[in-house]
């Protein structure tokens, strides 16, 4: 018996599973593919790769574990948790249990600073912002429109609107020459640019706080957005998943508390996404959320979750979990706290070797200014930077170009999915990358004999002299196959 060849397979099988739409086979999961045969860990492997293209916020976990120790009854599967097991074991109605719609809701106001609340009636679950973004797109958009998307986005947006529903993405390019801002010039430029391809462009969608950027967008910008939209009559897509990571002032506004104001709105074009994957640090759990002001986009949106609900035992724990309120009010204050003491060491470590990133308030990464290290300014050199930095620097970093950015030599780098030692570690042999890149830098000669001197006592692999006693600690970076993970 053989196996059949892949043009049997594209005769045997539909469009969709046989494109590429998923983006799994694009050259972006290099940096993964070396990552997973070669992770870090600081006792069994400490030259390996370093994975710093994860989006996850792992600061929090004690927290959570102590909660779930203090609080057995919240598991179904404790002794005493079991009496409830068959009643949330044979549960399957895919409004979701009352308790976790109304805690839900609850915590999504409590992370919008208590200012705005939330109708538990209106909350429909998905698995994580990926199944709600795709939700959205089934009930707003045909086969063919398009929605536009201010770039630097989230790459695998590529994947979660396009791929099974057939709809386009039509980026809105931001620049860095103002802080990559939504401008209403970006935004008519690429409205008109998919009229003119007969392109019907059925909403916006944005990322607030930004994947990748980690800024937030000022009030000002938002009315903006909503004002563009309701010209338009288009639909405006809030993806606020990253709503608790934002660690320092200015505060996040929430679409939420925009369309509250005294504005003129169209309240049937607001659609927020939301999960607790960020915030809370919880992706495998995948609790995704879509909550749609428009009747008609909650009621279909509720029908199509039975193709994404979250399960019963993780909906009664959640439950349970974000009714505590002194729990929520801890945790959240304590996470923001903790990321800004990673974010701050992050930044600082970089300005040592005078790397910059974008000023940004949130987000569990930095958007990093590598255009200095190019040959010169474009996606060829970006990706042989990028190429080096994976495998000489040992960094699974995501380059600009995967997020769309319109300009070479950006790069995206999480700094919440590590423990401290292996920070130290990443930002050890960035500074050392980039020593060692400016030395060959022609015309800078003082520099250039600076760093030799430097680097001529360092061993020959860029993390041996950056190893300290304190690099013995046992955690380390989950290693994970890229084959088994979404890109986050
Ligand atoms: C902007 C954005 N939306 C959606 C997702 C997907 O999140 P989830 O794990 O809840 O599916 C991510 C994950 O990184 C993201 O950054």
């Amino acid at each position: 018996m053989g196996f059949t060849s892949s043009n049997d397979q594209h005769h045997l099988l539909s469009k969709i599973a046989t494109n590429d739409g998923h983006g799994e086979d694009s050259p972006y999961f290099d940096g993964w593919k070396a990552y997973d045969s070669n992770p870090f860990s600081p006792t069994q492997n400490p030259h390996g790769v370093i994975q710093m293209g994860l989006a996850e916020n792992q600061l929090c976990f004690d927290l959570i574990q102590e909660w779930i120790k203090k609080n057995p009854k919240a598991s179904i599967c404790t002794t005493e948790g079991a009496d409830g097991f068959k009643d949330i074991a044979i549960f399957q109605d895919y409004h979701g249990l009352p308790d976790f719609r109304k805690a839900v809701a609850k915590f999504m106001g409590r992370v919008r600073g208590g200012r705005v609340t939330f109708d538990a009636d209106r909350i429909v679950m998905s698995g994580g912002a990926t199944g709600a973004n795709e939700v959205i797109a089934f009930c707003l958009a045909d086969p063919g429109d398009a929605f536009l998307v201010p770039s630097p986005y989230y790459p695998a947006f590529d994947r979660d609107l396009r791929w099974r529903t057939g709809v386009q993405l039509v980026p809105v390019v931001c620049e860095s020459s103002n802080d990559f801002k939504i401008t209403e010039a970006a935004l008519e430029a690429a409205y008109e640019q998919a009229q003119e391809a007969n392109i019907k462009v059925k909403g916006l969608l944005i990322t607030n706080p930004s994947n990748p950027l980690g800024t937030i967008l000022d009030r000002e910008t938002l009315k903006s957005l909503v004002s563009f939209i309701n010209k338009k009559n288009i639909h405006l897509v809030c993806d606020e998943i990253y709503t608790a990571t934002v660690f320092s002032e200015p505060n996040f506004i929430s679409i939420a508390e925009i369309i509250e104001e005294d504005m003129e709105c169209n309240r049937d074009l607001i659609h927020i996404v939301y999960s607790l994957s960020k915030d809370m640090g919880l992706p495998g759990f995948r609790v995704g959320i879509v909550y749609s002001y428009n009747d008609t986009v909650v009621n279909c949106g509720r029908k199509m979750s039975s193709f994404g609900l979250v399960s019963t035992q993780t909906q009664h724990l959640i439950a349970s979990m974000l009714l505590d309120d002194e729990f929520v009010e801890r945790f959240i204050a304590e996470s923001a706290k903790r990321l800004a003491t990673r974010h701050k060491g992050f930044i600082r470590g970089l300005l040592q070797v005078r790397i910059a990133c974008l000023n940004s308030n949130a987000g569990l990464f930095c958007w990093m200014d590598l255009r200095r290290l190019l040959t010169e300014s474009t996606v060829e050199a970006e990706m042989a930077l990028w190429h080096l930095i994976i495998h000489e620097v040992k960094l699974n970093v995501s380059p600009g170009s995967s997020f769309h950015c319109s300009e070479p030599g950006w790069f995206r780098v999480c700094f919440a999915n590590m423990d401290d030692d292996t920070m130290e570690v990443a930002i050890r042999r960035i500074q050392t990358f980039v020593q060692r890149k400016e030395a060959v830098v022609p015309g800078n000669k003082q520099q250039r004999r600076r760093s030799n001197l430097r680097l001529s006592c360092s061993s020959p692999r860029l993390d041996e002299q950056v190893m300290t006693p304190r690099m013995m600690s046992p955690h380390s970076p989950m290693a994970l196959s890229p084959c088994l993970r979404a890109r986050t």
